[in-house]
């Protein structure tokens, strides 16, 4: 069963064409990485998926249905990048920004029995092996730790998709690896869909199994992650990146 499906769609800002009649879907389970490099319109595309930015053409579907007029909002869940999406210097703790997660979900008049919403943030901050933080200030955190708090928050209404972009950015080289590691450990153990955007192609390809590569010219192309992998090495091979 395909999760998502981008039929033909193209999209241009005033001035520059992003995305050009692109077509690919995803499968139930599938762990996608969307590449290519700066300006050539992931985050755009995430965008598209999101119903933030409306296609030119064509259409998108999650889990068959129109992303214009999505309302299951509880299947879906959004990783930004830390810096861009949180106010650090906000005072809330750890568990507060997690139990935000629940509001797309329940809506404010629908919240869960307490009970119900405080074993659901601390099953998600298990998950992610953050429980033992559940009082800090998030400001206080590691921006590796920071990230893994976020996904939390993605994954307290038990979603069957996540989307993230460039959940790596910014942090240390060690930490990358183990938030990918935990994205693989979702994607495998607890079969979530994953979409992300990254430039840390290297550290997660083990664990994904599709990656769409994104083209100046608006173009794309979706390869099995072992050819892609393939593809990279023999370019470095062959090439030289020095000047
Ligand atoms: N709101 C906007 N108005 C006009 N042009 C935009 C807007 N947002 C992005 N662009 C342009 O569209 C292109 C794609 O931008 P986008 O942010 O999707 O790229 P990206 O692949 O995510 O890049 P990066 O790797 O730097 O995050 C870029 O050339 C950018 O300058
Ligand atoms: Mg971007």
């Amino acid at each position: 069963m395909d999760i998502l499906q981008v039929k033909d769609v193209s999209f241009d800002y005033p001035d520059k064409t992003v995305v050009k009649n692109l077509n690919f879907s995803i499968k139930k389970g599938d762990f996608l990485c969307i590449v290519g490099t700066n300006g050539t319109g992931k985050s755009t595309l995430l965008k598209l998926i999101l119903n933030v930015l409306k296609p030119d053409k064509g259409r998108i579907l999650i889990d068959g249905e129109n992303s214009r007029h999505f309302k299951s909002f509880n299947k879906i869940s959004y990783v930004s990048q830390k810096a861009t999406d949180f106010n650090l210097s906000f005072p809330a703790t750890v568990w507060e920004v997690v139990a935000a997660g629940l509001y797309p979900s329940f809506g404010f008049l629908r919240f869960p029995k307490k009970r119900d919403y405080k074993k659901r943030v601390f099953k998600a901050l298990k998950t992610v092996g953050m429980h033992k933080y559940y009082k800090k200030l998030i400001g206080q955190l590691s921006g590796g730790q920071q990230q893994r708090v976020f996904i939390a928050k993605a994954l307290v209404n038990n979603p069957q998709i996540i989307f993230l972009d460039e959940p790596t950015v910014g942090i240390d080289v060690k930490a990358v690896d183990s938030i990918c590691c935990l994205l693989g450990e979702l994607n495998r153990k607890m079969g979530i869909t994953i979409v992300m955007v990254t430039h840390d192609i290297s550290s997660i390809i083990y664990h994904s199994n599709k990656v769409l590569k994104l083209s100046e010219d608006g173009s794309a192309r979706l390869v099995d992650s072992v050819d892609f992998g393939q593809e990279t090495i023999l370019k470095h091979i062959h090439h030289s990146n020095c000047k």
